[in-house]
């Protein structure tokens, strides 16, 4: 092992949404396992091409350097079998802020938004609090594992305008198979509906599962797709606010970029250092740290059996979120919320990733081992 995924290291008072904006409870911090991002130093590689920067000593600005485009269509090969070209990659300070720009640049306001409820809360909140409505297609529960229904899906996409998916899926951790997604692809070109594909989380991917560009599948899906990546979620990034657009088509992307060049969106000098030494070295952490958050999914479901059977995890095949299905605890919203609390850890509540989220909560397994216990040993003792 090059890397020690075991060793702790304090966040606390580094301004860390994760670890310095946590609820107390009595005085007790609660330990948090909620914002997706890791407890882990960024791989060694990307903090020496940081330091080698910072040693430069002036920071002002910047623009993206042509180096970059090879990096990342190498990774984007390499790791997902699809062939991009240099004129598709846009950047911008984030996907959530892509999201935005492109529900901003496609639609107006009234028009509506298909997303894969339950959802990453964002999905709801950027097009709701900018005048744009929400269909919500829920997925199914079956056996421990959520599938698409397919039926819904397809008839309401009748009255949708743009689908965001999110693949693999936050917060059901699916990687959706490559049939899975050309039917929803095939659905969207059928309606005519512009898919924002945020694969933010794409090489989280666990053994036995392999994650696919929806845009890879066909010409015509590849026509009506943005394609959203990230290094941030991998490597520990994401607060140096730098992430991937890929758009295929010249229409869709001509315009994308006319609304990101008219609003002068800068360019964060650190976070383009990071992604091309992420891309470019990167791998040997990524496995790594797939065997380190595999490892942690089984021991927590485990775990969870043994100690906690009402609580019911279920299997990530993507992401180091866990979906925990609550409701044989038989709590309200704010009761699950007041549990959890209680008990001094720091989840995300089910419900804001809408209705069908109700009775769950997300547990953040990107953290040491260490840490991971005493969460769990926590939430054992308050379900005693
Ligand atoms: C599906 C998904 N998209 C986007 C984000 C955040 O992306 P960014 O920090 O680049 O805005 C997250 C973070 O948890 C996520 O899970």
């Amino acid at each position: 092992m090059k890397y020690n995924f075991d060793e702790v290291i304090s966040r606390e008072n580094t301004a860390s949404i994760k670890w310095d904006v946590v609820a107390e409870d009595n005085g007790v911090k609660a330990l948090p396992y909620w914002i997706a991002d890791l407890d882990f130093k960024a791989p060694i590689e990307v903090i020496e091409a940081l330091k080698e920067r910072i040693e430069h000593g002036i920071f002002g600005y910047t623009a993206y350097s042509e180096t970059l485009i090879p990096t990342v269509k190498n990774w984007i090969s390499k790791r997902y079998d699809w062939n991009i070209e240099d004129e598709w990659i846009s950047y911008t300070p984030g996907i959530v802020s892509a999201i935005l720009y492109a529900i901003e640049c496609f639609t107006k306001a009234g028009d509506s938004i298909l997303v894969q409820t339950p959802v990453y809360p964002p999905f709801l909140q950027v097009p709701t609090d900018n005048n744009r409505k929400i269909i919500e297609n829920n997925m199914i529960l079956n056996n421990g594992k959520y599938e698409i229904d397919f039926k819904d899906f397809e008839e309401k996409a009748k009255n949708a305008k743009l689908f965001l998916l999110s693949n693999p899926h936050n917060p059901s951790g699916r990687v959706f198979t490559k049939e899975e997604l050309e039917k929803l692809g095939n659905i969207c070109v059928k309606n005519n509906i512009l898919i924002i594909a945020d694969e933010i989380h794409s090489d989280i991917i666990y053994k036995g599962y392999k994650h696919t560009p929806i845009a890879s599948l066909s010409e015509e899906i590849k026509n009506i797709t943005i394609a959203c990546y990230s290094a941030s979620k991998t490597f520990s990034l994401a607060g140096l606010a730098t992430s991937i657009i890929v758009i295929p088509n010249k229409e869709i992307r001509d315009k994308f970029n006319e609304y990101l060049n008219v609003r002068h969106i800068s360019v964060n000098v650190l976070g383009k250092v990071a992604l091309e030494a992420a891309y470019q070295y990167g791998e040997d952490y990524l496995f790594e740290l797939m065997n380190y958050l595999e490892s942690n999914r089984d021991f927590l479901i485990d775990y969870m059996n043994r100690y906690t059977p009402k609580i019911k995890p279920i299997k990530a095949e993507g992401t180091y979120l866990i979906w925990l299905d609550c409701r044989e605890l038989n709590l309200n919203d704010e009761e699950l919320k007041k549990f959890f609390k209680k008990a001094g850890v720091e989840l995300n509540s089910g419900y804001t990733f809408g209705d069908a989220g109700k009775g769950f909560m997300r547990f953040n397994i990107g953290c040491p081992r260490e840490t991971l216990v005493k969460g769990l040993e926590r939430i054992k003792s308050a379900y005693n």
